[in-house]
């Protein structure tokens, strides 16, 4: 069966890192039988140059028909002052939404030769492996209503709307539930409903949810404790389960724990396991056309791409432990390299490609 991929590159680095993933693609192809077509697409600010919106129709409509979205990063200083509806950002936010990917993983590990890097002691984070499943289509981000508005007096007063209908959670808990059952069986739900009613709704729902999945060990923790317990005690945690913007807040604090947002990956799926698969660091316009950016986040996003999409556990497999024995020989690009050698982007994806048959 043909796998329909499409590759949505963006601003930035990410043309630099998903011509990587392509890389990858083809070996897996060439030399395992993979079976893809891809497809590129435009995003972000190069879609707003090109067709004056970040999410083009003709994007939406490749992303529709594929089985899985690579995406690079969006996002640069170029488009900082448009308009909300031409910002790089609103099409990332407008693809998760228009494919109903309401599940976004984001998993934080620590690779052990690169402990030294993390922002805690070695001792703290040696093994560190947490996957935060974060509510991506709901939420603050999307509540009705919100805007600016002037008031009588001729003060302006913003305003979101933060909702969480019980079916949304209901979901979300399913998949953490799922996921935590293939690794330590733990859920920690975070929310703050000592002071949010939309917080005591999703307490009360996960905990119905939870009665269906026996096996699991199901605990929760507000959000401002979460925050301090993640840079207290990270091992603690395996699954953590949360909304939108506890999510966006508390996956950069986990990703920094590992020392290095140039190897996270991520998947944001839909009902059907069709997702949009994008490392976790941005656009990093600063060093964009350098060919210095690390690929592993992206070369191990298109692994949880064969694994939660492609259903190829066994190639996911094989990338993973691909990075694993580069990194451990010591090839480093510079955002890992501690201001010792430093390989190029192009290097190290050769690297993780050589590496893939031992
Ligand atoms: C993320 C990012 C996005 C978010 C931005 C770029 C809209 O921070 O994926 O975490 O807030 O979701
Ligand atoms: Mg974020």
């Amino acid at each position: 069966m043909t796998h329909k991929i499409a590759v949505l590159p963006g601003d930035g680095v990410g043309t630099e890192i998903v011509a990587e993933a392509e890389k990858l693609l083809g070996a897996l192809a060439d030399r395992f039988g993979l079976d893809v077509e891809i497809e590129r697409g435009e995003i972000g600010g190069a879609a707003v140059d090109a067709t004056g919106s970040p999410l083009p129709e003709a994007t939406l409509a490749l992303s529709r028909g594929a089985d899985a979205v690579l995406l690079g990063a969006v996002g640069g200083p170029k488009w900082d002052n448009e308009a909300r509806e031409r910002r790089p950002e609103t099409g990332l936010l407008g693809i998760r939404r228009e494919l109903a990917l309401f599940a976004n993983l984001r998993p934080a590990i620590l690779y052990p030769e690169l402990a030294g890097a993390s922002s805690l002691r070695p001792e703290l984070v040696a093994g560190l492996d947490i996957m935060i499943v974060r509510e991506l289509t709901g939420g603050i981000y999307f509540g009705e209503p919100r805007g600016i508005e002037t008031l009588d007096s001729g003060e302006r007063r913003g305003y979101n709307t933060l909702e969480y209908r019980e079916s949304e959670v209901e979901r979300i808990a399913r998949r953490a539930f799922e996921i935590a059952a293939r690794r330590q069986g733990r859920v920690c739900s975070v929310d703050k409903a000592n002071v949010l009613e939309v917080s005591q709704l999703w307490r009360e729902t996960v905990e119905r949810v939870h009665s269906e999945y026996s096996g699991i060990e199901l605990s929760h923790m507000y959000v401002d404790n979460a925050a301090m317990q993640l840079v207290r005690d990270p091992r603690q945690f395996d699954v953590v389960v949360t909304g939108n913007m506890f999510g966006d807040i508390l996956s950069d604090c986990a990703a920094m724990l590992t020392g290095s947002i140039g190897m996270l990956p991520s998947a944001s799926l839909d009902e059907n396991g069709k997702g949009l698969y994008e490392p976790v660091h941005g656009s990093a316009p600063d060093i964009a056309g350098q060919g210095i950016v690390n690929p592993l986040a992206t070369l191990l996003s298109v692994a949880m791409m064969l694994r939660y999409t492609l259903d190829e556990a066994g190639m996911a497999d094989r990338v993973e432990q691909a990075v694993a024995s580069v990194i451990a020989a010591g090839t480093r690009t510079a955002d890992i390299a501690g201001g010792g050698a430093a390989v190029s982007t192009a290097a190290m994806g050769d690297a993780v490609v050589a590496a893939l048959d031992a």
